[in-house]
């Protein structure tokens, strides 16, 4: 019987012992220590035992089990050291992996180019001004000397709402930025200096033409402007956009009711050995051409006077350019319909980083 408990225990505390892990450690435990384990089922007996049997015998069942629980505790706490080295050594951190790739968003080309023109005015004087895209008709056209029955109106084929506003204007979506140039005379009055980026709608689809796109307007009303302020503006602008002393402007005659002299501003370019456009030199140079880049003009003296300002002491310029086709220009994109499209992937290609602000020490077209 002696020899038969010691057996047993020397058996189940090899067990223990070699126990792999927590889990075959927690069945042994259970066929010793648990309600029916040996173990359990010993202690048991020293009921129906004499004292004197109970006292030779119980020290040797206690001891025992003392044994078996020391050696589970023992054996427990060497697992679970192992199976802590075991995570620490999985969990090490390797630092000469390459950055992860978390998702982030990108500012589209038209917003990044926006950014940088008002940077680029802004270096120049001009304020950011805006307007509103619904629009009534005296503000888009008549303020701009286009009157009811003036031809100019229909070229611009305007979406009109079905109801006119409380001053029985017709409401529409604007054509163009021109009316913040009014908005912006009289709300502030001259001398003022200002540019206005925003979208403008037409009733035009094909692969140039989408029915919103954006323009850039300026407008500059002071004493004694000339055309001479106006071109040393477009080619500044224009040079420090294409980050480019290479630009030759061709200024050309042209005719907008809301500007006298009109002047329409053609960009030249050369075509290289891949058949792409560079700006850059004279258009008319071999192998070059021009670019039909924007309309300006001086600001005709009725649209002044509409804007309620004393056109004999006040003259002055106005652009308006087309921000969609700047960036096409500058970035090198060549379908306009994408840009409306919101497809991630053309987004995750053209657009900038979002925590690059165009500034103009950096660079203003760094795509960081
Ligand atoms: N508003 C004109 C257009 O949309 C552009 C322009 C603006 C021309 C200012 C002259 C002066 O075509």
């Amino acid at each position: 019987m002696a020899d038969e408990l010691q057996t047993r225990t020397d058996t189940t505390l090899a067990d223990i012992a070699a126990a792999p892990d927590g889990e075959a450690l927690e069945a042994l435990r259970v066929a010793a220590l648990g309600k029916k384990g040996w173990v359990s089922a010993l202690l048991k007996t020293l009921g129906g035992m004499t004292p004197e049997q109970r006292q030779s015998e119980g020290p040797k069942i206690q001891a025992v089990r003392a044994a078996v629980a020391d050696a589970i505790a023992a054996r427990k706490a060497a697992i679970d050291a192992a199976e802590l080295d075991a995570r620490l050594a999985n969990e090490t951190l390797d630092l000469t992996l390459p950055a992860p790739e978390t998702p982030r968003g990108s500012v589209h080309p038209v917003s990044q180019v926006m950014d940088e023109l008002a940077e680029i005015f802004a270096d120049l004087g001009f304020a950011v001004k805006t307007g509103p895209e619904i629009e009534d008709d005296w503000h888009n056209f008549t303020a701009l000397n286009m009157a009811e029955s003036h031809p100019a109106r229909a070229m611009h084929d305007t979406f009109y709402f079905p109801d006119t506003d409380a001053e029985g204007r017709k409401m529409l979506l604007r054509t163009h930025t021109s009316p913040v140039q009014i908005r912006s005379m009289m709300a502030e009055g001259a001398p003022i200096r200002i540019i206005a980026p925003g979208r403008v709608y037409r009733s035009d689809s094909d692969a140039t033409h989408t029915p919103m796109f954006h323009q850039i307007e300026g407008l500059v009303i002071d004493r004694d402007i000339h055309l001479g302020h106006l071109k040393w503006t477009l080619e500044t602008f224009l040079k420090a956009f294409f980050e480019t002393d290479d630009i030759v402007l061709r200024l050309r005659p042209s005719y907008f009711p809301f500007t006298e002299p009109s002047v329409e501003v053609d960009v030249g370019f050369a075509v290289n050995d891949a058949g792409k456009r560079t700006l850059g030199g004279s258009g008319d140079a071999p192998g070059h051409g021009w670019m039909e880049l924007l309309g300006s003009g001086m600001v005709n003296r009725r649209v002044i006077e509409f804007a309620g300002l004393d056109a004999d002491k006040y003259q002055g310029f106005a652009f308006g350019v087309g921000v969609d086709r700047l960036a096409m220009l500058k970035y090198g994109m060549d379908d306009l319909r994408a840009f409306f499209d919101g497809d991630n992937r053309w987004l995750a290609h053209y657009g900038f980083n979002p925590l690059a602000q165009p500034t103009l020490s950096a660079g203003v077209g760094e795509r960081a």
